[in-house]
């Protein structure tokens, strides 16, 4: 594995382990996985390539891994999401080849993933299918090679589907993201909690009383707007889905196209995985002060060379606040570049949850060791039983206790001829 790395400024390390130690001890499930690889080790010396966000939650799941043996190396998933202490810690502090710069270019970001690919890893580790894809599209020669991949988020779990739909992939792969103890708490309360965090630090607006639009009413999308709502806005949901727009309507929200929303709402949001969510025809009716920003995967939901071609004047206001001034004198505000809002201006999801999400992982590249050479290439699912550890260490670590069926209730659900 070649040593470099490229981070900002290795020293603020120590910084980062700072916060990395203080993200730990919200992460119980991890820690004793963490133990438990420690004295099992079962990555023992295998190469692991993560693309994942470098955050105090990512470097705690680095260690895990490292402590089961692994050989890892990290580059971002996004390159506005990098915490450039953690990315110091990870290459100083745990000795982890590392290539992450917060506001890297393009560029800059796929020569990452290729550094991460010149450790010829045997596992992958993605949030957002780049590090696979680009295996794939410039390294076919070692898909052969492979034990498998795990995949964290929607939007990759989406590409890879489509990968497989082609038979285009070579590999197996694990969608870590459809674990019931992933997209259930991370996607709703994670993505919820953290996109109104991001707004609101970017900002700094009161939500009571907002017209806040989300677009996208999947399990990000319901978190998002069940934490406005919380916070007293007034909340729209736009959806091209049918049922989820009726279960929108159910949970008591508005439910209307974009192109009404966008004469509506006050703060628009959009989580929906796909491209142009808001563009041209929706900037040219939204009041003055419109807030804009994303929280799906990739930063193409809204249509961001389109506000450019329309605004006379673009200019920061706030860290992660641009203003783009329109010819008729109103101003739409887009946040964290129109990157992930969480990650860009706050923090991510908090360690609690993330908590869950890694765990799955790290126990995922553990059965990927085991039994990857036996998997198809095909996207598989989270092993129920992992699912189910997952949520037992959590309770267990949150002083949960749950009852236990009765002899007599087993029973009863297997008797089919017990009727009224
Ligand atoms: N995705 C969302 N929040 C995250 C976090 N805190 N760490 C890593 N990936 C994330």
């Amino acid at each position: 594995m070649g040593d470099s790395c490229d981070v900002k400024d290795v020293n603020l390390a120590e910084a980062g382990g700072l916060r990395i130690e203080y993200a730990s001890q919200h992460m119980p499930v991890l820690k004793e996985l963490g133990d438990r690889f420690e004295r099992d080790k079962p990555l023992s010396g295998v190469r692991i390539g993560a693309c994942l966000h470098v955050t105090t939650e990512t470097a705690n799941l680095m260690r895990v891994l490292k402590a089961g043996g692994a050989e890892v190396a990290v580059c971002a998933s996004n390159p506005l999401s990098t915490q450039d202490d953690v990315a110091a810690w990870l290459a100083s502090g745990l000795g982890v080849p590392t290539f992450a710069v917060r506001g890297e270019d393009n560029d800059t970001y796929y020569e990452h993933i290729e550094s991460v690919i010149g450790m010829q890893p045997q596992i992958t580790m993605d949030d957002g299918c780049d590090l696979l894809f680009t295996i794939h599209d410039k390294h076919p020669d070692m898909l052969a090679e492979m034990l498998g991949g795990s995949e964290e988020t929607t939007t990759g779990v989406i590409r890879l589907r489509a990968m497989e739909k082609r038979g285009a992939l070579g590999y197996p792969v694990i969608a870590v993201n459809d674990a019931d103890t992933k997209h259930l708490f991370d996607n709703r309360y994670g993505t919820g909690q953290s996109t109104i965090d991001g707004i609101v630090r970017a900002t700094n607006v009161l939500l009571a009383g907002r017209k806040f639009v989300v677009c996208g009413y999947g399990w990000c999308g319901r978190g998002v707007a069940m934490r406005a709502k919380g916070m007293g806005a007034v909340v729209a949901i736009c959806e091209a889905d049918p049922l989820r727009a009726l279960e929108a309507a159910m949970d008591g929200f508005l439910v209307m196209p974009v192109k009404e929303a966008a004469r509506w709402g006050g703060v628009f949001v959009t989580v929906t995985g796909d491209c142009s969510v808001l563009r041209r025809e929706h900037f040219e009716v939204m009041g003055d002060g419109a807030i804009l920003c994303n929280a799906g995967h990739f930063d193409v939901e809204i249509d961001i060379p389109a506000l450019r071609e329309m605004a006379v004047s673009e200019r920061r206001v706030r860290p992660m606040a641009d203003e783009f001034a329109m010819p008729d004198g109103r101003r739409l505000y887009l946040l964290g570049e129109g990157r992930l809002v969480n990650l860009a201006a706050a923090e991510g999801h908090p360690a609690s949850v993330m908590d869950m999400s890694f765990a799955n992982q790290a126990l995922c590249a553990a059965h990927l060791v085991e039994k990857g050479r036996s998997l198809e290439n095909r996207v598989h699912r989270v092993p129920r039983e992992i699912d189910a550890e997952v949520a037992r260490l959590k309770l267990a670590a949150m002083d949960i206790e749950i009852d236990t069926l009765t002899p007599e209730q087993e029973r009863y659900l297997t008797d089919y001829q017990a009727g009224t």
